[in-house]
């Protein structure tokens, strides 16, 4: 079954469940319109996106669905179908700050658009989808670009898909107070089905490179979430900072961290705090294997590109320090599988996912070890899924 029609099956669900929500044509005037955008995973360059570094992100088959329909007067409700939790504002008096709500992330779209939107109408709004929240996989960035993607269709502005990305990542580090990189809405927003996405941070400058046929890319969720995980994320960019800030001295031509040559931290790395080395060791090898992971593809060489894969995460788990003893499980289970070319966690870290290369004749195998393993562990089965790749952020049926 292809992706379309899954996920035209889970529109016309989605439908179904706006109307049960807000009624066949309550306050409402017109139809109702639902629109999709994807997750992601990455697959290299982890934690680089803020440090001006490449990465390698692949759009998923499993995303955010919008439905809204216009309403006669200038007031916005957002709902969800995970939980009762609603959220109102009008358009004439917007919040200026966010409320640590899930709906912060819609809300940061709609204020990052008023000036556009100066006479359209309100809106009712039902969120909903299959990509799960904290697991890594780019829940807020989905949520963000499949919002202003909507906004933009319904309120015809006119926006292109780069100005779409624009409004998300925005929405996220001025309104929600996430230090992201431009990673997240770019990898949901540029997405080609097949295809993983080579961006490269420092300028913005992007391509397409094809995954090898019959190769599988499959995430592993742990199920743990960590509620901590915003903090220290913020944390992870502030002590990458720090290191920036003492290692350009001996760098002047470097304007972010990425940029600092690995010979200058060799040199100079003694003068730095620790904790702060060992992150910007992390950075600096992570540009360098990156960079080896794509020519690798290039080449057609998915076992090398999986190796370094495998080295990410053990740099991750010793010198980012954002992996947990579930992740290292999987990721162990799976260097030991036959045909699984590379693993790694995926996202931030502190929980969620892991994302792995493999050959597809050894899926099965794969999913019924890394289950066997992780339950004799834990006591629990982790979800293990394959993507497909996705056509990115579209109006649904
Ligand atoms: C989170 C952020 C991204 C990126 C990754 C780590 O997913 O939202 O911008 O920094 O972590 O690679």
């Amino acid at each position: 079954m292809g992706t379309e029609v899954v996920t035209d099956e889970l529109a016309a669900r989605h439908r179904e469940a706006f109307t049960q929500r807000y009624g066949s044509a309550a306050g409402g005037s017109g139809a109702v319109r639902c629109f999709y955008a994807p997750g992601r995973v990455n697959l290299m360059g982890a934690h680089l996106d803020y440090n001006g570094g490449p990465v390698l992100p692949m759009a998923i088959d499993r995303g955010t669905f919008v439905a809204l329909r216009a309403r006669t007067d200038r007031t916005i409700r957002l709902a969800t179908t995970s939980s009762d939790e609603t959220c109102e504002l009008d358009l004439d008096h917007p919040p200026a700050a966010s409320s640590d709500r899930w709906s912060d992330y819609p809300v940061g779209v709609v204020v990052g658009l008023l000036e556009r939107a100066e006479d359209r109408p309100g809106l009712d709004v039902l969120f909903g989808g299959n990509l799960p929240v904290g697991a890594g996989l780019s829940s807020s960035a989905s949520i963000c670009v499949a919002t202003a993607w909507a906004l933009d269709a319904v309120w015809e502005l006119g926006l292109q898909p780069m100005q779409i990305v624009d409004v998300a990542l925005r929405a996220e580090r001025e309104f929600v107070g996430v230090q992201c990189g431009i990673m997240d809405p770019y990898a949901v927003g540029l997405a080609r089905p097949g295809h993983l996405l080579w961006l490269d941070c420092r300028d913005t400058s992007w391509s397409h490179l094809p995954l090898e046929p019959g190769t599988s890319v499959a995430v592993a969720d742990t199920g743990v979430r960590r509620e901590l995980a915003r903090g220290e994320f913020n944390l992870r960019v502030a002590q990458c900072g720090e290191a920036f800030e003492q290692l350009r001295v001996h760098a002047p031509e470097a304007t972010c961290l990425r940029e600092v040559p690995l010979d200058v931290l060799e040199a100079e790395g003694h003068a730095l705090d620790p904790v702060a080395r060992a992150r910007a060791r992390h950075v600096l090898e992570e540009v360098q294997r990156t960079f080896e992971a794509r020519a690798a593809l290039l080449a057609g060489d998915v076992a090398s590109f999986g190796r370094r894969m495998l080295d990410a995460h053990d740099s991750l788990r010793d010198l980012f320090e954002v992996s947990v003893p579930e992740l290292d499980r999987l990721v162990d289970t799976a260097r030991e599988t036959p045909g699984v070319h590379g693993a790694r966690l995926t996202g931030a870290g502190f929980g969620g996912c892991t994302v792995n290369v493999l050959e597809s004749a050894a899926e099965s195998e794969f999913e019924q070890r890394l289950v066997r393993d992780f339950e004799a562990a834990f006591g629990r089965r982790p979800r293990v899924e394959f993507f497909e790749g996705d056509p990115g952020p579209r109006e649904t049926p």
